[in-house]
């Protein structure tokens, strides 16, 4: 992320955003995560992680992001939480450091579109999950990547960039199933939804 996106990702407004908009919109397309182990992709400072915990339910969380500077915020934000409810670690979604089938559930809040080779990201998401595990996610399109604002303002990759209807498919291709489990927002520049591993 730039300097720009930071701040915005890192803002009052971006936290009120998560937890009044996006993570209501996963909750009612997956139901609460009691129970379950969760990774978390992508978790910037930890504010969406605070929101797996609390919000979502989770028993545990690992939450990783390749940007070690945000993985150690993270770690200062959430030090109230003992580290069998939540551990943080440097990490890239295209190679994840975990083992098969390790996961209940894996989550991401608009970090997927970050990843050149997304593909692989979700050939990583879905070794992780165990079978009839869910992947939640809410991302940003190629549609709003296109938009003048997010390319003068953000730095995103600009080739091999995803429509919502790219990422159902490359889901459901690579068993990942999502049938009408999703809701598009913005006139398809957002998409959240719940994948279950078959
Ligand atoms: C748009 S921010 C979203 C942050 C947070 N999940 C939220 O919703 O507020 C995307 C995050 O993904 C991280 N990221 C980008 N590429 C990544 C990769 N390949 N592996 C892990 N994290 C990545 C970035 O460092 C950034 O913190």
């Amino acid at each position: 992320m730039n300097f720009f996106e930071k701040l915005i990702m890192n803002s009052p407004i971006r936290k009120i955003f998560l937890r009044k908009v996006e993570a209501p919109i996963l909750k009612d397309l997956s139901g609460s995560l009691e129970g379950m182990r969760v990774l978390e992709i992508g978790c910037a400072r930890g504010h969406s992680t605070k929101l797996v915990l609390d919000f979502l339910k989770a028993s545990s969380v690992v939450a990783i992001d390749l940007d070690p500077d945000s993985i150690e915020k993270a770690k200062k934000n959430l030090s109230k939480y003992s580290s069998d409810r939540v551990q943080f670690h440097v990490g890239d979604i295209a190679n994840l450091q975990f083992p098969d089938e390790s996961f209940d559930a894996v989550i991401d809040f608009a970090a997927l579109h970050h990843v050149p080779d997304w593909q692989s990201g979700i050939l990583e998401i879905k070794r992780i999950l165990k079978p009839g595990g869910l992947f939640l996610f809410e991302e940003v399109t190629r549609q709003w990547l296109n938009w003048w604002f997010a390319k003068m303002f953000f730095v995103h990759p600009l080739e091999n960039r995803f429509s919502y209807l790219d990422l159902i498919a490359e889901l459901n291709l690579r068993g990942l199933e999502v049938k009408s489990n999703f809701v598009v927002r913005g006139k398809g520049d957002f998409i959240f939804g719940a994948a279950v591993k078959k």
